[in-house]
């Protein structure tokens, strides 16, 4: 079976979507690690409920960039996962780190992309007047949130929506399709041409 480590700075909603999956057996893989450069992140407690190993790696206590990025891609390296995911991890991952894991590190995003990239997406979609929204999961490269896409759902934005309301109707998504890409990867179902995500088979 392959294995995954979730890469997370918070709440850890979308993880503990990866964590149910797998217990219920929709999603066939080994949940190797978490990994956070958040102390306070309650997505810990989730890792710490599911019997998941943690890795802390905190960002503050490195000197700079350079010294944080070696310690997280140990921390990477150390879990020998087949892939990464980000999921809600609010750093942008060095260069060093996105050439050492080829093809191996998605990321999802609560837009539609190209849209949108960035912080706050659900309140720049309300905020430029779009009418629908959704999220992406996307294969990670060097720039922000720009990889070839593998999977985008979109829901339609209501005329009174927050950027709260938008946010948790977006997340419900997100918990179905970051799942499904997993699940998709780990049975060599992607393959990247160019910008393009090709999706083989059927599942
Ligand atoms: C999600 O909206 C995700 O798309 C974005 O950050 C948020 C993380 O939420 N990258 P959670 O920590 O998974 O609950």
């Amino acid at each position: 079976m392959k294995s995954v480590t979730v890469l997370a700075s918070g709440r850890g909603s979308n993880f503990q979507a990866i964590i149910d999956a797998v217990s219920t057996g929709e999603l066939r893989v080994e949940c190797a690690g978490l990994i956070t450069d958040n102390p306070e992140a309650y997505a810990i407690e989730r890792a710490r409920a599911a019997r998941i190993p943690v890795s802390i790696v905190d960002y503050h206590r490195y000197p700079g960039k350079g010294e944080y990025e070696k310690a997280l891609r140990e921390a990477m390296e150390a879990t020998a996962a087949d892939l990464y995911v980000l999921a809600g991890y609010m750093r942008i991952l060095g260069t060093g780190i996105v050439r050492h894991f080829p093809g191996r590190i998605i990321n999802i995003h609560p837009a539609l992309l190209p849209s949108f990239p960035g912080l706050h997406a659900q309140s720049q979609a309300i905020g430029y007047g779009a009418k629908v929204a959704g999220c992406t999961v996307h294969f990670v490269n060097e720039e922000m949130d720009a990889g070839p896409i593998i999977v985008q759902e979109c829901v339609r934005v209501l005329e009174d929506d927050t950027e709260e309301t938008l946010a948790e109707r977006i997340l419900e998504r997100e918990h179905k399709c970051l799942p499904r890409a997993i699940q998709m990867f780990c049975d060599g179902r992607l393959r990247i041409e160019g910008r393009r995500v090709r999706i083989t088979g059927s599942g």
